[in-house]
């Protein structure tokens, strides 16, 4: 069984309001979002090869800056992104297949690249879940009540606590079945779906919850910067 990773990273960003750069490039502790991310990947040590999808007009920085951060450019590859995410998948999973001979237990990660604090516990509990169930998706408990409205001023109807979860990344699967399931889906589905886990669901797989972390957080406004700053100066 092999291991890649595959690191989302072909959005702009235009909740955080930086039109000059992609969120995933500005810097937190003196470091590129995305550079930290990718380093909790290499540093895991199991990883046979990880693909950067990143917005087309961002490849050659992108590689600049993995260069940069020493980076080795042998286990890591960038890829265009596409016009959404799961477009952006569904290129990542083409330049890997194309690339390497994938077997049908390989296990692929994929993960948001502003999600910079994940950690080896979250990776290795994504491992164990596609070997063991095939599928996996990280998610957390729901803290406050969650109420759904259809008209989007009076409450419809209450919904029940405990069987909610946030959903964060990794999101995890073998290799050839992702690479199967996100070549299957129509220009809506690939447009509409936010969570590839959930595209699983619906397709008949089980898809085993892994537990995340308060500070997997997904950097995506400007307040999110501020709470990715106090994470780093809290952290031991
Ligand atoms: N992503 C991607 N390809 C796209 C769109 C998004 O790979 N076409 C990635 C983003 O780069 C990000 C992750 O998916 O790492 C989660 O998406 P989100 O936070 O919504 O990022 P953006 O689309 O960049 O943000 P916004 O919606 O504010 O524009």
């Amino acid at each position: 069984m092999n291991l890649y990773f595959m690191i989302l990273a072909g959005g702009i960003g235009s909740r955080m309001q930086s039109p000059e750069l992609p969120k995933q490039y500005l810097k937190i502790d003196n470091e590129p979002i995305i550079v930290k991310t990718i380093r909790n990947f290499i540093d895991f040590g199991s990883f046979r090869a990880g693909v950067i999808c990143c917005p087309v007009d961002w490849i050659e920085y992108t590689k600049a800056l993995l260069l940069e951060y020493n980076i080795p450019d042998d286990i890591v590859y960038v890829v265009p992104g596409g016009k959404n995410r799961n477009s952006s998948v569904q290129n990542g999973c083409c330049f890997l297949t194309k690339t390497f001979n994938v077997d049908n237990d390989d296990v692929i990660l994929t993960h948001d690249a502003v999600r910079p604090f994940i950690d080896s516990r979250i990776i290795k509990d994504n491992i164990s879940a596609v070997n063991e169930y095939g599928a996996a998706n990280t998610v957390m408990p729901v803290y406050d009540s969650v109420i759904r409205t259809s008209t989007g001023d009076f409450l419809s109807e209450h919904l029940p606590r405990k069987e909610l979860f946030r959903v964060q990344t990794p999101q995890s699967f073998r290799l050839m079945e992702l690479d199967n399931v996100i070549n299957s889906l129509s220009e809506d589905e690939l447009e509409e779906y936010t969570d590839v886990a959930s595209i699983f669901a619906d397709r008949g797989f089980r898809v085993r919850l892994v537990e995340g972390k308060d500070s997997n957080i997904k950097i995506t406004t400007p307040f999110d910067m501020a709470v990715a700053e106090s994470i780093i100066n809290n952290s031991p």
